[in-house]
């Protein structure tokens, strides 16, 4: 933080500061201690959510929420209770770029079709059978698939199967919102009808590693939906090498046509972390919100323990300092969705080794989760 300077809080500048107000002017040496610190001080906090809160919580919404009673979308959000005190609901969420939510879809529901500036990733968590339409395309879902809605794009939900289904939602909301760039419109047609052959992306990116030649030029969502089998294949072909010492085996969604994230704003990737692996310490500008998809372990976030298990989700904020641990004898499986491509856009990403203790941070407590009633 800049110097707090003990003249600023005298009588005379006191009373200039209340002076100019009246006005609708600010003084600026009174705001620059709490506007630039020295370093990030994000408002998020890391946190940690418990499956069996939210599965309960999801079945209780059940009850009360239907696509008939509108809504949109039964979804319940990850509030940071960093931003417990913000209004609306929703904005500031889960970091202070990101949003973040579970939804859970019922067999024979439709979740009407809209579009939105900001951009969503969706990552399949419990269930099969229901499907997203996205832009015309009719895009079926299953455990480990990958998706993503650019801002502007339609998209609606339904569901075939005979079980719940459920996924994680990560969206931009916050930089949005605070930008003042939102729009929304609900589709004409309720649920929009499929115009494209069912699977589109994903049938035409069977092969993985080659591209139609009509995505030589830039395409928003050539993909469409990342299968799991090919996202297993990766990780396990990039397991014959040594992992990266700060997040494992990782592969990262991309756009084929651009080379880049496959969704412009947000960054997401999978993770293995290797029987026994323990990763060093690290932080860095960039936010995470990770779900364990497979497995147990913990993580190390400023020096405090958050233990996790299948179906948890993390909060890693800004320019905290993490590592890894895999605790148990099976590998771990982590779904990572990060802010990097904003923050990169921005000029403002930057990476930050643990040097002290061999990279390992000294644990000072363990956090303890609020589990259901
Ligand atoms: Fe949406
Ligand atoms: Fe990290």
């Amino acid at each position: 933080m800049a110097e707090a300077n003990p003249f600023f809080n005298s009588k005379e500048v006191q009373d200039f500061n209340k002076e100019i107000q009246k006005y609708h002017l600010g003084p600026l040496w009174n705001a620059i201690p709490d506007l630039m610190h020295k370093q990030p001080k994000p408002e998020a906090v890391p946190y940690l959510w418990k499956w069996e809160v939210l599965e309960k919580k999801l079945e209780e919404a059940t009850q009360i929420f239907t696509p008939e009673r509108g809504g949109e979308r039964r979804a319940i959000f990850f509030q940071n209770p960093g931003f417990q005190g913000r209004q609306p609901w929703g904005w500031a969420s889960t970091t202070n770029t990101l949003y973040a939510a579970v939804q859970l879809i019922l067999p024979g529901e439709e979740a009407p079709s809209h579009r939105h500036t900001q951009n969503a990733m969706r990552f399949i968590t419990n269930g099969s059978g229901a499907y997203s339409i996205v832009q015309g395309q009719k895009i079926y879902m299953e455990e480990g698939d990958f998706l993503i809605t650019p801002g502007g794009l339609w998209h609606g939900h339904g569901h075939e199967g005979d079980k719940p289904m459920i996924w994680m939602d990560i969206l931009d909301i916050p930089i949005i919102y605070s930008a003042a760039g939102t729009f929304f419109e609900g589709h004409p047609d309720g649920l929009e009808k499929p115009s494209l052959p069912d699977n589109y992306g994903a049938r035409r990116y069977r092969g993985g590693m080659v591209r139609p030649i009509s995505d030589r030029t830039t395409q928003v969502a050539p993909v469409g939906s990342y299968k799991w089998a090919q996202t297993e294949a990766a990780l396990t072909g990039l397991s014959d090498f040594e992992p990266d010492p700060y997040d494992g085996i990782a592969v990262e969604y991309i756009n084929p046509s651009t080379g880049t994230t496959a969704n412009p704003t947000m960054g997401a990737w999978i993770q293995k972390l290797p029987v026994g692996f323990h990763s060093k310490a690290h932080r860095h500008t960039s936010s995470s919100i990770y779900h364990v998809y497979e497995g147990e372990g913990y993580s190390v976030i400023n020096g405090i323990q958050y233990y996790w298990s299948k179906g948890d989700y993390l909060v890693i904020p800004n320019w905290a300092w993490h590592e890894h641990v895999n605790t148990s004898t099976k590998e771990a499986i982590l779904f990572c969705s990060n802010d990097i491509p904003i923050m990169e856009k921005l000029g403002l990403q930057k990476e930050e080794a643990y040097t002290k203790n061999k990279g390992y941070q000294e644990i000072t407590g363990e956090f303890s989760p609020v589990l259901a009633k």
